[in-house]
């Protein structure tokens, strides 16, 4: 079957792409094959005197190409050749001597943008569905079809980095404003204009591309001199943003200046070696896996398919109004734009629960991404009260009141007693089994837990937590629910801690250990930060809040034992009212918000010297070794379903670095048995905290892996 129909409007030949048995169109060899065939008969066709390049599916222009085909490549030469081909395909479409017009609805991503921006003529439609980007360095790839070429050309160099580097997308008022696309219209107009606008290029007999000088072509762009400071700026920012551990957004920085100061054809040569070299690389190969997953995840509702239907909410009741529940709130309005209750003990929390929820919808407004009609219909989803008013037309209550068992169990007793019998209730519980609070429930097939974490509207990942009782409805109904929040969700065990909190758990008391032998604050957040951490483990308590952190090492320490026995660090800074960022008191010093150094006071409280040469090299062995022993443990537990999940839930719950997989995925690199040989010597140092995780002994003895090799 074929990908790509022609329709003959007066001389103009509307071609549709619509990928036959795929959701979304995307660039794959055979796609390419054709579309050169077709570009051929185009060309050679007398009747045919423009084109109109549109797209068949619902959401997508080109969403891309087809990632799959990336995971075949196996030589560098290979993988050059297939950027080559796709420059190729992309430059016949700009020398066609027939102008063509991208009518762009849906996403319009990497190679689809790459193939949009060889066109002579760009329309978008204003729909948010409408995204334009090359996202290829979030692959670890980089724009390979031209696009590191033609981008900068008709943007300006600063604009056109900002948006590979990056990888981000904008939508079509943007993408306008940048000059990006000429026009922006309508979705129900957009055939009829593009039609039009290919009547209008020929009238006016040129498929010569216009220069429209976006907003921030600026005259930095335009002399060798202001170049170099944006590509010097540009660096400095990526350096800053990867910590030299992602080679492509570099590889296409040197692309784009390649092309800018030596011509295309060189620019061209420099991407498609690129590519290949970044194709076959370790660090692409990763965040690739990590797409995948999370593909995967998607589909992945936590039953046995076809076992249960999800259940439609129409009405979230959410308890507990503080910093959760009020983050809960505001992004299920926003993103699933459902009916949303509050409640809390007083009216002032109440209040102040209501405005942190708007304060969510009122930052969307502000960054444009919705508009002002859109944030008052969101608005007025959201309502609050000291009651369970309205909570027996809840479909789905949350609570997030405090982290005490007797009390989340008398809510749920209340919310029982309101609610309908098929009422789901989820706990944001982040360190009580969910068996525990269900022990005494009514209907324990509708109580399972759905962990968040914070902030609740930035923060990617979802843990839906069934107990043994809970049915597949509640589990279908809370994924489901989850995803359309915007979470990357896995289905994890009603273990203490649960998979993130569990395998973080070690790896601070680590960092606790660390502070109390005197290894300095910022040599171990240094020391975690450079091997790829978002933050340091010292910055995370901090952030965390300590009287949190203590709480759950408590929790964790009666569940596991001797193994995660807590430092003293944590009681010591309490006893002194060091809460962290919370209160601006903590390892480090707060001015108006900002972190503003180490507090050296903190030594003195600890009752240690600051040593002056810490063995890095140990302090990160220690710290990564904690985590990963726990993470076999766990995983050997069941705590996850897979390896897969639990890699995700580390990359996206705690920011354990995307180049390196995750553990798991990390364990088989290193290798069972070289892990395990880790181990052996740091529990001979350090005590038996780091005995070898049994699964993983057992996996070095049989010399097998997580993943298929
Ligand atoms: P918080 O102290 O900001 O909010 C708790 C709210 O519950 C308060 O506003 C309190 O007035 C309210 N509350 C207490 N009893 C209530 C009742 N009977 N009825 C209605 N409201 C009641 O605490 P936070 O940080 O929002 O935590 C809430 C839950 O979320 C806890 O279980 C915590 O373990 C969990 N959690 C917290 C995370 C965090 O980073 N803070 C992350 C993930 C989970």
């Amino acid at each position: 079957m074929s990908a790509f129909t022609t329709t003959l409007d007066e001389s103009v030949a509307l071609v549709t792409f619509d990928l036959p048995g795929e959701p979304v169109n995307k660039l794959s060899n055979a796609v390419k094959v054709e579309f050169e065939a077709l570009l051929i008969r185009l060309r050679d066709d007398a009747e045919v005197r423009a084109v109109v390049l549109i797209s068949g599916k619902p959401d997508s222009f080109i969403a891309g190409a087809d990632i799959e085909e990336f995971t075949a490549l196996t030589t560098q030469a290979e993988a050059e050749r297939l950027s080559f081909e796709g420059q190729e395909m992309v430059s016949r479409v700009e020398i066609l001597p027939k102008p063509v017009v991208a009518a762009i609805h849906g996403a319009c991503l990497g190679g689809g943008l790459e193939l949009a921006l060889a066109c002579h003529y760009r329309i978008a439609t204003d729909h948010p569905k409408t995204q334009l980007g090359l996202p290829e360095v979030q692959l670890g790839l980089i724009p390979g079809a031209g696009g590191c070429q033609r981008l900068p050309r008709l943007i300006g160099a600063s604009s056109a980095l900002d948006m590979i580097l990056t990888g981000r997308s904008e939508r079509a008022a943007k993408a306008m404003r940048l000059g990006l696309v000429d026009e922006v219209v309508a979705p129900s107009i957009l055939r009829p204009v593009a039609l039009e606008a290919a009547r209008r290029l020929l009238r006016e007999g040129s498929t010569r591309r216009r220069s429209h000088g976006g907003v921030r072509e600026l005259f930095l762009d335009r002399t060798p001199a202001g170049r170099r400071l944006v590509y010097r700026g540009a660096r400095a920012a990526v350096l800053k943003r990867t910590g030299g551990h992602y080679p492509a957004p570099l590889a296409a920085l040197e692309a784009v200046r390649v092309g800018l100061e030596h011509g295309v054809a060189a620019g061209l040569a420099e991407e498609h070696r690129a590519f290949g070299h970044l194709a076959v690389g370790d660090v692409s190969r990763k965040l690739v896996q990590i797409f995948f997953a999370t593909t995967a995840l998607k589909k992945d509702d936590g039953i046995a398919p076809g076992s249960a239907v999800p259940r439609q909410i129409r009405r979230l009741g959410v308890i507990g109004s503080g910093f959760m529940g009020a983050g809960i709130a505001g992004t299920a309005v926003l993103n699933v734009e459902v009916d949303t209750r509050l409640k809390d003990a007083d009216l002032a929390k109440v209040g102040k629960g209501l405005k942190a929820a708007g304060g969510i919808l009122g930052d969307r407004l502000k960054r444009r991404q919705i508009t002002r009609p859109q944030h008052e219909r969101l608005a007025g989803l959201l309502s609050g009260g000291i009651d369970y008013a309205g909570f027996s037309r809840a479909d789905l209550v949350i609570e997030a009141v405090f982290e005490e068992l007797e009390l989340k169990r008398r809510v749920l007793a209340e919310v029982e007693a309101v609610t309908r019998p098929d009422t789901i209730f989820a706990s944001n519980t982040s360190s009580i089994p969910i068996r525990d609070i269900a022990a005494a429930a009514v209907h324990p097939e509708r109580v399972l837990g759905m962990h968040f974490f914070s902030p609740v509207e930035k923060m990617p990942l979802l843990e839906v937590i069934p107990t043994e009782a809970t049915g597949p409805e509640a589990i279908v109904t809370a994924v489901r629910f989850g995803r359309r929040m915007g979470k990357t969700v896995i289905v994890v065990g009603d273990h203490p801690g649960f998979w993130v909190n569990r395998i973080l758990s070690p790896y601070l008391n680590e960092a606790a250990m660390l502070l109390q032998e005197g290894v300095p604050i910022d040599a171990i957040d240094r020391t975690m930060t450079a091997w790829g951490f978002p933050v340091g483990p010292v910055a995370l308590l901090d952030e965390v809040g300590l009287d949190v952190a203590d709480k759950a090492a408590k929790v964790m320490y009666g569940a596991f034992g001797d193994r995660m026995e807590p430092a003293e660090t944590l009681a010591r800074m309490l006893a002194a009212d060091r809460l962290g960022r919370k209160n601006a008191h903590g390892f480090y010093r707060y001015r108006e918000g900002h972190k503003a150094g180490v507090d050296d006071s903190v030594y003195r409280l600890l009752q240690v010297r600051p040593g002056e040469d810490p063995d890095i090299a140990l302090v990160e062995r220690r710290l990564v070794y904690a985590m990963l022993n726990e993470a076999a443990t766990a995983c050997a537990e069941e705590v996850v379903r897979s390896a897969r999940d639990g890699d995700i839930g580390a990359v996206f719950g705690i920011g354990f670095p995307a180049f390196r997989g995750g553990p798991l995925r990390m364990l088989d690199d290193v290798g069972a048995s070289r892990a395990v040989e880790t181990l052996h010597e740091l529990q001979d140092a350090f005590g038996p905290r780091f005995r070898p995780a049994p699964a993983l002994a057992e996996m070095a003895r049989q010399g097998s892996r997580y993943y298929p090799a």
